[in-house]
């Protein structure tokens, strides 16, 4: 099990897994671990919120447990659930065996074994290396009663069972949750975090983050890419490209022996950076000439 007794070492062992951590995100990182207390990043879409908890867990050597949160996602799916099937199966059997203890058929059947541990409740079992890390992924796509349940159980992390009694963690896990923000999450979940809005980096960090997940693109493509995405971003468009596009996009050019950028090849890989159809249109063709004289201009 490792640790970060500062925010210099929560940089230095993210950088080990390869992702790069700029000094307030490693800041809230360093609080968040030694305050013990949720964090709560919000973001554009593919600007690492996800991956910073894959990265923690990673670094610090946790079990990594992911809630995906949905719409409709209700306290039974996230906690725990009665495997039902296998439940039918032994009520079956016992009937046949003509077994007629009933009550201790019914502690059978309510008790460890059929169990389903779901997130919530995996993640306050403790482990050998360490409470694990729980990732609470787009909370923004559930609904308030869910949230109001969340800011319950993240407040005293323990979960009662009527059949089985009241487990509790011995050691709280690490929380990280994310949104995209397509809805305002509740001011009194947010008031339990720690919170940090992840922004797409600049110009010199998205040149690094390319360095260490691409590392086979040349140092002019990188610089292109980048600059060109990031003057991208600057445009009307309806969904700006994340840090996951660039990367993607530059594996894309790799694959197809680009060496370096121009009008034709940024049209015939839009696709890897624009993902919807209006925006492709609009930066076809011409626009995509004048994006790419501005981001060399840039670059000069
Ligand atoms: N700072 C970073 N260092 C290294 N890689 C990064 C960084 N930020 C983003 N990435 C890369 O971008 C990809 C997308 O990141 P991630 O899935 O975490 O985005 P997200 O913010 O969770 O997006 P969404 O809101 O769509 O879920 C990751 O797989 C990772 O490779
Ligand atoms: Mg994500």
């Amino acid at each position: 099990m490792r640790e970060a007794n500062s925010i210099d070492e929560v940089q230095s062992l993210l950088a080990d897994t390869g992702y790069v951590c700029g000094r307030s995100l490693a800041t809230v990182v360093f609080l968040a671990l030694k305050l013990g207390r949720p964090l709560f990043l919000e973001g554009e879409a593919g600007v690492g919120k996800t991956e910073i908890a894959k990265a923690l867990s990673a670094a610090l050597g946790r079990r990594l447990i992911r809630l995906q949160c949905y719409e409709g996602l209700d306290a039974s799916s996230a906690v725990y659930e009665w495997n039902f099937p296998a439940q039918m199966i032994a009520i079956r059997t016992a009937e046949a065996e003509g077994k007629a203890d009933r009550d201790a058929l019914q502690r059978e059947l309510f008790g460890p074994d059929f169990l389903i541990e779901r997130p919530l409740l995996e993640a306050m079992r403790p482990d050998e290396n360490g409470a694990p890390i729980l990732l609470i992924d787009e909370l923004d796509r559930t609904d308030e009663p869910f949230e109001a349940f969340l800011l319950e159980a993240l407040s005293d992390f323990q979960v009662t069972i009527p059949e089985l009694g009241t487990i509790a963690a011995p050691e709280p896990p690490i929380v990280i949750l994310t949104s995209n923000r397509t809805r305002e999450v509740h001011d009194a979940l947010k008031r339990r975090c720690l919170y940090h809005w992840v922004d797409y980096p600049n110009f010199e960090r998205e040149i690094e983050i390319l360095s260490a997940r691409a590392p086979e693109a040349s140092e002019t493509l990188s610089r292109e890419v980048v600059a060109f995405v990031q003057r991208l971003r600057t445009e009307d468009i309806f969904k700006k490209p994340g840090v996951a596009e660039t990367i993607d996009w530059a594996k894309c050019l790799l694959a197809l022996d680009v060496v370096d950028l121009s009008p034709e090849v940024i049209a015939d890989t839009l696709g890897a950076i624009l993902k919807y159809q209006d925006d492709i249109q609009r930066i076809e063709g011409s626009e995509a000439k004048r994006l790419l004289d501005e981001a060399r201009a840039q670059l000069a």
